[in-house]
């Protein structure tokens, strides 16, 4: 059986920051309101006509490609998370597959939200222990601003959300008890309208109704989220997903030498930290400097921690993410 390894990360962030401040001036909202409630102090928002969900993806992959020490054309598959696609369809896959010059391999793109990456690493991961590939290009990239109700209507939620892009080559390995040990996945579509956008939607709108109504009220083309719930089902769903990981893999809570959440709100980690009691050092948080990235949330911060020296060789890593579905995942890794 063959074993899956990380061997390249990068990220890519729009070069323009947007400050809590920034946000105050078009928006009812504080620096204070947005601190305390979620962590967030600043984020990017992409730049008309500069950067898109696959260009800002392209850049995070070439980082990844050359750091894994392999070429384009070493790469057997694409997986690209996004809930921001630049086209309703088709996603972004095949047009990284057409910018990075990269013959006529697969591409798949992934939903699943802000677990998105995770569901995406799972399914590379698959392929790997299959033997059917050998190196995919795992990339979770988002363009969020451009979608946001940048009205005090939408505060409570376009003041969380950034945009950017990070991506992971995975590579098969043979060597027994490292790289990726297992993924967890889970999904409650029970509460699919909690956090949500609902158009466009084949199922929700005909385009011969949203042409005959453009009524300016319609909000159904921003994310809704009902905060509390999500954030109340977020803690219970990243610790039960954490602990899953462990269990499987014979491990516990002092084996994790670097836990990284999906940022979706300061406090959440937080809460996640001191009920596992886990230190500073074993947690790795950069949502003060990007907002809730979604899909891109954990390749960027991973990147970065990884980076920062934070992540060595034999280290326990566990990634875990909660999101829209709800869907939430986890995935255990020897470094
Ligand atoms: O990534 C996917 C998973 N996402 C999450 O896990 C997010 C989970 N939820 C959360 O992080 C939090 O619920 C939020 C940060 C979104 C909101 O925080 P909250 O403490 O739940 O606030 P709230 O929505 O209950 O609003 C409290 C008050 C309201 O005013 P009143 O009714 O008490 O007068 C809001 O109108 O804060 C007001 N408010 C704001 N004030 C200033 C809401 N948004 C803002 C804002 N600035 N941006």
């Amino acid at each position: 059986m063959f074993q899956s390894r990380i061997t390249g990360l990068g990220y890519y962030v729009p070069d323009n920051v947007v400050t809590n401040d920034d946000l105050s001036k078009i928006i009812d909202t504080n620096d204070e309101w947005i601190v305390e409630r979620t962590g967030i102090n600043e984020r990017r928002h992409v730049v008309k006509g500069e950067d898109t969900t696959t260009s800002m993806g392209v850049k995070a992959a070439k980082i990844a490609i050359e750091r894994a020490g392999i070429s384009k054309d070493d790469i057997d598959f694409i997986v690209f998370a996004t809930i921001s696609p630049e086209y309703y369809f088709p996603g972004p896959g095949v047009m990284v597959q057409r910018d990075l010059g990269i013959k006529t391999i697969g591409a798949l793109d992934v939903r699943n939200q802000c677990s998105g990456f995770l569901y995406a690493i799972s399914v590379a991961d698959q392929y790997i222990k299959t033997g059917m590939y050998k190196n995919i290009l795992v990339i979770g990239s988002e363009v969020q601003s451009t979608g946001l109700d940048m009205t005090t209507r939408g505060r409570s939620v376009s003041v969380i959300f950034g945009d950017g892009a990070g991506a992971a080559i995975l590579s098969r390995s043979e060597t027994e008890g490292t790289g990726i040990l297992s993924t967890h996945l889970h999904a409650e579509g029970a509460h699919a309208e909690e956090l949500t956008v609902l158009a466009p939607g084949m199922g929700k709108r005909w385009v011969t109704d949203i042409i005959k109504d453009n009524d300016p009220d319609d909000v159904s083309y921003f994310p809704y989220m009902n905060g509390q719930f999500v954030f109340k089902n977020a803690v219970v769903r990243f610790s039960e997903v954490i602990k899953e990981g462990l269990e499987a893999n014979q491990l516990e809570v002092k084996d994790i030498d670097m836990l990284i959440p999906h940022q979706a709100n300061l406090r959440i980690s937080q809460f996640i930290q001191n009920k596992f009691g886990l230190s500073d050092d074993q947690v790795f948080n950069n949502i003060q400097k990007y907002g809730n990235t979604t899909a891109a949330s954990i390749p960027i911060a991973l990147t970065e921690a990884w980076e920062a020296g934070r992540i060595k060789s034999g280290d326990l890593v566990v990634l875990a993410a909660f999101g829209s579905g709800f869907t939430w995942a986890s995935a255990v890794i020897r470094w």
